[in-house]
C-alpha cells in the first residue's frame, strides 16, 4: 500500500450506528453447493429482519458477478479474488451499521478463512448451508448441474471443481430435510442469543 495514504476515522462510528439501528451488525456467510439453498434463504431471512426494522443487505453470488466480479469466472484464482473483494465490501457494510448478508459458493476454506479474518471474532458468523450433491442436482434449478455432466461447463463446483465443507461453521442447516422457514428461525434464535438482534 501506498505509505502516503492515512486511515481517515469517521466520527459516526460502527457503535454510534448500532445504537442508532438497535441492533449490531455482522456478516452472515452462507456457503454451500450450488443449488442447496444460499439465496433462497439469505433472502429469507433479510424479509424477516426488515420486518423487524434492522438495516441489512444481500450479496449474491449471480448478482455480484454482473458489476463489481463482473471481471471474474470460475477459475480457482478468480473464486479466490471474488471471496477477497466480497470480503472487503462486507467489512465496509458492517462499518456501515448493516447486517451483510453473503451468499457465495466460496469453496475453498482458505478464502472464508480469510474473510473471516479481516474482521474482529464474532462479526463473521459462516453459515454451512448443506445439502447431498444428489439432491442439488435434482433440484438443478438453472440446469447448469446438466450442462456440467454433459461436460458444456469446465470447473462446475461438485462436478468437476471441488467444495470443501466447512468444518466449524457457527450454524449448520441442511436444506434436504429443513424447510425455510425453519432455517431462518434458526438463524435469528442464534443472532438474537447472541443479542446482535432483539
Ligand atoms: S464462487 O465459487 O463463490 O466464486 O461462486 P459464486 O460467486 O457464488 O457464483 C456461483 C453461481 O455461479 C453459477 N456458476 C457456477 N457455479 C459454480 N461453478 C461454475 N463453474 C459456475 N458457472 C456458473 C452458479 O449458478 C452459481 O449460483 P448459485 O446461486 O450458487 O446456485
Amino acid at each position: 500500500m501506498d505509505n502516503n495514504v492515512v486511515w481517515h476515522r469517521p466520527t459516526v462510528t460502527r457503535d454510534r450506528r448500532a445504537q442508532n439501528n438497535g441492533h449490531k451488525s455482522v456478516i452472515l456467510w452462507f456457503t454451500g453447493l450450488s443449488g442447496a439453498g444460499k439465496s433462497t434463504i439469505a433472502h429469507a431471512l433479510e424479509e424477516s429482519l426488515y420486518q423487524l426494522g434492522a438495516k441489512t443487505y444481500v450479496l449474491d453470488g449471480d448478482n455480484v458477478r454482473h458489476g463489481l466480479c463482473g471481471d471474474l469466472g470460475f477459475s480457482d484464482k478468480d473464486r479466490n479474488e471474488n471471496i477477497r473483494r466480497i470480503g472487503e465490501v462486507s467489512k465496509l457494510f458492517i462499518d456501515a451499521g448493516v447486517i451483510a448478508l453473503c451468499a457465495f459458493i466460496s469453496p475453498f476454506r482458505a478464502d472464508r478463512q480469510r474473510a473471516r479474518e479481516l474482521v474482529d471474532e464474532g462479526d463473521f458468523i459462516e453459515i454451512h448451508v448443506k445439502c447431498p450433491l444428489e439432491v442439488c442436482e435434482t433440484r438443478d434449478p438453472k440446469g447448469l448441474y446438466q450442462k456440467a455432466r454433459a461436460g458444456l461447463i469446465k470447473g462446475y463446483t461438485g462436478i468437476s471443481s471441488p467444495y470443501e465443507e466447512p468444518e466449524n461453521p457457527e450454524i449448520v442447516l441442511d436444506t434436504s430435510v429443513q424447510n425455510i422457514n425453519e432455517c431462518v428461525e434458526q438463524i435469528i434464535d442464534y443472532l438474537t442469543k447472541k443479542e446482535i438482534v432483539v
